[in-house]
């Protein structure tokens, strides 16, 4: 039977293997799919024997995301865009394709959730710049966003985003940027603020408009503090849960040949 698993370490919290095999049970496909908790020196030698292994592929997660690049035979442009691998796909003809489906999870996960959102509607306001911030403004640029505002605490790396990504993204002073909230018809948490047992996210959210969409990467919680406040001004909200959801969609969809939905029971499944 066809394999597939999840590379990371730590790995134990992991949603994907909830996710797949909840996929795999309800299109009654035979095959499995398991975390893998491996180190970064081992990386290179598991991917190599994972095809010789039965596996047809795997997501790939914290730390192995960047170092993943470097062991396929072909990036996708996104994955090459986005400078970070989520989903490898082993051929039969022994070469590995590398994927980044993080940018496509949050734009699938904008339109099922706030499907009045239109991407060129006004500009969006994004909190932070690593790795998911990379994803999301990538995606977001690919939508024809008229402009991104982007906020992070050590501005250099906003700046560098900017430098990177072009023309769309204006960089803004993170103790300034509830100033632009007024202008922002898209707010995004990329940071991991809000997270449990991190620090709450605690910009000032007076000038939040109540046509503004407002979403947020961090998903346990899954409501966290800005949907809370962004629901009590009145605007559509669309927490993170769904983000990883859909990240998974073009990965099984590769894997196993079978487009899986994402629903209600998909949500309740990874819960
Ligand atoms: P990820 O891959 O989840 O994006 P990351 O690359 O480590 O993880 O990025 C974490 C993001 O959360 C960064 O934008 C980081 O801001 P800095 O670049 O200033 O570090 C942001 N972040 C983490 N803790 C924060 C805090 N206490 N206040 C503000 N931003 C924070």
């Amino acid at each position: 039977i066809p394999l597939a698993g999840v590379i990371g370490h730590p790995i134990a919290h992991s949603k994907s293997p909830r996710l797949h095999k909840h996929w795999l049970r309800r299109y009654g496909i035979p095959g499995d799919y398991v975390p893998l908790d491996v180190a970064e020196a081992n990386l290179e030698e598991v991917v190599r024997a994972l095809p010789k292994a039965g596996f047809v592929g795997a997501n790939v997660t914290i730390p192995h995301k960047v170092n993943a690049l470097s062991l396929a035979d072909q990036v996708s442009d996104r994955a090459t865009l986005i400078g970070a691998v989520n989903t490898l796909t082993f051929l039969e003809d022994g070469r590995i394709l590398a994927d980044n489906t993080d940018g496509y999870g949050f734009m699938s996960n904008l339109r099922q959730n706030a499907p009045s959102w239109d991407p060129k509607s006004g500009p969006a306001l994004v909190f932070g710049a690593g790795g998911a911030a990379r994803a999301v403004i990538s995606a977001l640029s690919d939508a024809q966003v008229p402009e991104i505002l982007l906020a992070n605490r050590t501005r250099p790396k906003a700046e560098a985003l900017r430098d990177e990504f072009g023309a769309r993204v204006t960089v803004i002073d993170w103790v300034r940027a509830s100033e632009c909230l007024g202008e922002a018809a898209l707010v995004v948490n990329t940071t991991s603020l809000g997270m449990e047992g991190a620090s709450e996210f605690r910009v000032p959210l007076d000038g939040l408009q109540k046509d503004s969409v407002v979403t947020d990467l961090v998903y346990a919680p899954l409501r966290t503090t800005l949907l809370q406040c962004a629901e009590e001004v009145g605007c559509v909200t669309v927490d993170g849960l769904g983000m990883l959801l859909h990240q998974g969609v073009p990965a099984f969809e590769r894997w196993f040949g079978q487009r899986p939905e994402v629903d209600e029971a998909t949500r309740a499944a990874v819960l």
